[in-house]
């Protein structure tokens, strides 16, 4: 193998769907790749591609200069990385930890490196698994940016964009689980939508295109609404908060005239209401932000 080759090997550490995906992207661009998963035989596709199965999460380590890590959470990662072998392996080398959790979680991570000589770097992937390897794929990275500048070129590798957020390790996960709040937020009222719309009797294939008509026009809006927030403008010119509230309430007594549960729309509406019970029912939608962000 030449040193160049050495350079870039790469191992991988978790193969569910993600963590596959990631190490089928290391293979397809040529990368020499090394793989560990808690559970055998999940890496029987990408060692007849090319990748190294190995024994124990050490020896996986020990293949590399750097290894990505993608599990379920840092319970999982915990588990495997702070081992005592494990950890004597990653000294000197580099963690790319790709698993979602909570930004304190990852600046814990961060500081366990720090104490054992290992070179740290976050991140989170936020978009699905087919994306990976293509130019739909977005992953996001923080800490030493130096140390990011140093894997850049195979991280490449994963596809598409990819963003570094600056040195504190915590910040990947931050955006990402803003991100994710936004998304199964929208993901649970589109799935209420859809039972909604069923009982009254328009069904899911129907309601999809103009659903996807009010996935559309959310761009523009939250943009507007990032914009109002970091201005203190909470316009609610052509939209008071006061007439929101009205067409959640809405929402709310068609849901309990077909008993489905209205929980989360529930929630969004008392959210709505106290904001305006505080004096701002002209404001736009904007300025539940705000009242969110009191202590
Ligand atoms: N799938 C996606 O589309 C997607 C998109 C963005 C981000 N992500 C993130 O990527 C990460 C991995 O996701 P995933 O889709 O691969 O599936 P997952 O179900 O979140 O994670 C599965 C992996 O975690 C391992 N694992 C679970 N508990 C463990 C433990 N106690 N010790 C050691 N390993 C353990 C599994 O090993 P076993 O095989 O032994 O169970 C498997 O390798 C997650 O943090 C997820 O949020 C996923």
């Amino acid at each position: 193998m030449s040193s160049s080759l050495v350079s870039t090997a790469v191992t991988v550490i978790g193969l569910g769907p993600m963590g596959r995906a990631l190490a089928g992207a290391f293979v397809a661009a040529g990368v020499p790749i090394t793989v560990w998963n808690r559970t055998p035989g999940r890496d029987r596709e990408l060692v007849e591609r090319g990748a190294i199965g190995a024994a124990s999460a050490a020896e996986a380590v020990a293949a590399s200069p750097q290894t990505v890590v993608c599990l379920v959470n840092y319970d999982a990662t915990d588990a495997v990385l702070r081992q005592d072998t494990v950890t004597a392996a990653l000294k000197g080398r580099t963690l790319v930890n790709l698993t979602a959790d909570t930004p304190d979680r990852a600046r814990d991570t961060g500081r366990w490196a720090d104490e054992h000589g290992i070179r740290y770097l976050d991140g989170a992937v936020m978009t699905p698994t087919p994306t990976i390897g293509t130019r739909q794929a977005v992953l996001l990275f923080s800490g030493g940016q130096e140390l990011y500048g140093e894997h850049r070129q195979v991280l490449d590798a994963l596809g598409g964009s990819h963003t570094h957020l600056g040195e504190d390790v915590g910040r990947a996960a931050a955006y990402d689980i803003a991100l994710l709040d936004i998304f199964w937020t929208s993901m649970t009222g589109y799935v209420h939508a859809l039972a909604l719309a069923r009982a009254e009797g328009v069904s899911p294939r129907e309601l999809a295109p103009f659903a996807q008509g009010i996935g559309a026009i959310l761009p523009a809006i939250f943009q507007q609404t990032a914009d109002d927030i970091e201005n203190g403008s909470y316009s609610g010119e052509g939209n008071p908060l006061t007439s929101a509230v009205s067409t959640m309430t809405h929402v709310v007594h068609a849901a309990e005239s077909h008993g489905i549960d209205t929980g989360v729309m529930r929630a969004a509406e008392g959210l709505a209401r106290r904001t305006v019970a505080l004096g701002h029912g002209t404001d736009g939608f904007s300025r539940i932000a705000e009242v969110l962000a009191r202590r």
